[in-house]
């Protein structure tokens, strides 16, 4: 589906971005793996060249201006374009206090990862795309970028401003063939969720009794939509966000 392709995954060492890198490969696309641990990239790598997939590496973390520098660099010399980005790396915290107890540092981190780390990305994203005539971005928000949750402010605040920067950006670069949306992942068992659990052992139940379907999501079944979102079938939805949530009750 995706042969002579390349399709940009950040946040590929685990959970949703390592699924979705494998199914890029798995269509044909030439992956470029973008996260911080190398030796689970290096996993990740054998994985795909197993099954006969096309992926290589750029360790980035997504916070430093000059790593998402280093890393388009990486993609222009080496594939000289770039079709589909998804802007997928994030983090959370296993600390859940109220918005006035919040910790100053802990609160950059999550919104300099999961805010400001997507607008840089974006920005080269769409610097390339434009001068190549068009491409489709998708960010990894989340069911907690629409409704709020106790104790995660940073955390849904910076996934709103995942969905606002995306629904903004995807009115101004449509003209450029660009589209661009939003995924919203309900609970879905990756090493985020595997994080929290010692701070919060019943926290599968408590997560899965939110879904209407009393389960926690596997990464595969974002995987699925991400792959659906880059195709043809796709072209009529702009800055918007699909939520695949198990059916989140909201409260
Ligand atoms: N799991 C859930 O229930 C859930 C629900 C809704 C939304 N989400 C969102 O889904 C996305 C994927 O999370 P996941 O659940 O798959 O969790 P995960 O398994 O912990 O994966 C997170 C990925 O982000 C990467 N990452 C973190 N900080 C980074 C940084 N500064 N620079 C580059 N890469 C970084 C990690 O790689 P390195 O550590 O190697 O850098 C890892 O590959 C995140 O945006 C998350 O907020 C998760």
């Amino acid at each position: 589906m995706f042969e002579g392709k390349i399709a940009l995954v950040t946040g590929m060492t685990s959970g949703m971005g390592r699924a979705t890198a494998i199914a890029f490969a798995k269509e044909g696309a030439t992956v470029v793996m973008a996260a911080r641990r190398e030796e689970r990239a290096a996993e990740v790598e054998k994985e795909i060249a197993a099954t006969g997939g096309k992926a290589f590496f750029v360790k980035t973390d997504v916070r430093k201006p000059e790593d998402v520098e280093n890393l388009f660099k990486a993609i222009m010399d080496k594939c000289g374009r770039l079709d589909f980005a998804f802007n997928n790396a994030g983090v959370s915290s296993p600390h859940n206090p109220v918005v006035t107890k919040y910790d100053d540092d802990e609160w950059d981190r999550i919104m300099e990862t999961n805010l400001r780390g997507v607008w840089l990305c974006m920005k080269h994203e769409i610097d390339i795309m434009k001068k190549q005539g068009g491409g489709v971005i998708i960010n990894t928000a989340s069911i907690l970028g629409v409704v709020g949750d106790w104790g995660l402010s940073s955390y849904c605040a910076s996934k709103h401003g995942s969905l606002g920067l995306a629904k903004t950006a995807a009115l101004e670069y449509c003209k450029d063939n660009i589209r661009i949306n939003t995924i919203c992942p309900g609970p879905i068992m990756t090493e985020m969720l595997e994080k929290a659990l010692p701070f919060m052992p019943k926290m599968l139940e408590v997560m899965a009794g939110k879904t209407a379907l009393r389960r926690v999501g596997d990464p595969e079944e974002i995987a699925g939509a991400a792959l659906w979102l880059c195709t043809d079938e796709a072209a009529f939805m702009i800055g918007k966000e699909i939520a695949i949530d198990g059916g989140y009750i909201t409260y």
